[in-house]
């Protein structure tokens, strides 16, 4: 029998309690499909960065990397600066692993409520990649006094190196600035992996989102690489959005969209209200992948500390990514019945949490799905 091993990090807040029902529902399909799984815990976040001062060390990110999937709740405390655990973890590990990918599905499901007047399921269907590594994401960038100074930065990626060197002079009292990166390279394999996703998932249609009218240099040249990379693919409709008109669009007329790629800082974004029109960040999976490497698997919801330890928010979000990660592993026929079981359960809108306005506790909706996954067929 396989054997999964799967590093599983809960993380902060709601955290753990949805990685718990995550692996209550893995470890029931597992018995159905026949393969094992074992999971490796670490205890990265917001406890363990206070016990001992470190948010995640080279050495565990190292041991990381002879996994193919990670699987992560949330990140983020009210006792840590903002940014720190976020900054320090998250994207420490997403840039590590060079996860350049960052998949969020935006399907209304049947049984759910959308605030979209007049939208269904068939409406609110489609794709969102989100480039993972680059862009306003980078965190370089720095603050100059009146005067002259300089600044050294640095961008170091496992597909090329970056050195700036900048001489500041000026007259303001101060001045901040940040610098957004967008490699050909990058801009490319990311574009490349959206067409052959829609490819394999039989859509019609890419959508190309950025702010090409505005931010020339950077989403000028985003816009290139998309048009480089959709002529190798004739069969594919294509179609370019202002990410400003794309807010807009999503809640008039979500059903234009099929698949949709944009760079790191719009993706952030649009996702987060690509959630609500699916009904919410209880129920919106994602994850974080290197085809070639160490992939993760997230909600795409945050640490939602004041609910922390209360068993009441919703894990669907957290066991959808689960069955992401299963797909990863090459366990598609498991990952199409935790899509089946959550289906089936939010049809049938008895067992709820509150967010979608039943009373069930977390552990409640975990179980359901975890007894459905036994019983469904696909
Ligand atoms: C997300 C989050 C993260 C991001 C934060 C926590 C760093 O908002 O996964 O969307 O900005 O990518
Ligand atoms: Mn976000």
């Amino acid at each position: 029998m396989t054997t999964h091993r799967i590093p599983v990090i809960g993380g902060d807040g709601v955290g753990p309690e949805v990685i718990r029902e995550g692996k209550k529902v893995i470890d029931a399909v597992s018995e159905v499909e026949g393969f094992d799984v074992e999971w490796v815990e670490y205890p990265h976040g917001a406890d363990h960065y206070l016990g001992t001062g470190e948010l995640i060390s080279e050495d565990t990110l190292k041991e990381l990397s002879a996994y193919k999937a990670i699987y992560l709740g949330a990140l983020g405390d009210p006792r840590v600066e903002p940014g720190v655990l976020e900054l320090g973890i998250l994207l420490k590990t997403r840039f590590y692993f060079d996860q350049y990918v960052n998949l969020r599905p935006i399907k209304l499901l049947d049984g759910v409520w959308t605030p979209l007047k007049d939208k269904g399921p068939e409406d609110i269907d489609f794709t969102v990649v989100r480039e993972n590594t680059e862009d306003f994401y980078i965190g370089i960038g720095g603050r100059s006094t009146k005067g002259t100074s300089k600044c050294q930065l640095e961008l170091i990626r496992e597909l090329y190196h970056v050195k700036f060197g900048l001489d500041v002079e000026t007259d303001s009292d101060e001045i901040a600035y940040q610098i957004g990166v967008i490699s050909k390279e990058g801009a490319e394999r990311v574009i490349r992996y959206t067409f052959e996703l829609a490819v394999k998932e039989g859509r019609t249609k890419v959508t190309c989102v950025d702010k090409a009218n505005v931010i020339t240099y950077m989403y000028g040249f985003w816009r290139e690489a998309f048009r480089r990379v959709a002529s190798d693919y004739p069969n594919i409709e294509t179609d370019f959005n202002f990410v400003d008109a794309v807010t807009m669009w999503f809640v008039k007329n979500p059903e234009w969209y099929q698949m949709i790629v944009t760079p790191n800082l719009f993706g952030d974004i649009i996702t987060d209200l690509g959630a609500m029109i699916q009904g919410g960040l209880g129920v919106a999976p994602g994850a974080n992948i290197n085809p070639g490497g160490t992939s993760m698997f997230e909600p795409i919801h945050g640490s939602a500390p004041k609910y922390k330890g209360m068993d009441r928010v919703n894990p669907i979000a957290t066991i959808w990514s689960g069955a992401l990660l299963l797909d990863s592993l090459g366990e598609a026929g498991a990952a199409g019945k935790i899509e089946k079981a959550i289906r089936e359960v939010l049809r049938e809108g008895k067992v709820r949490t509150y967010d979608l306005g039943g009373t069930s506790k977390t552990s409640e909706v975990g179980t359901a799905i975890a007894d459905r996954v036994k019983t469904v067929e696909l």
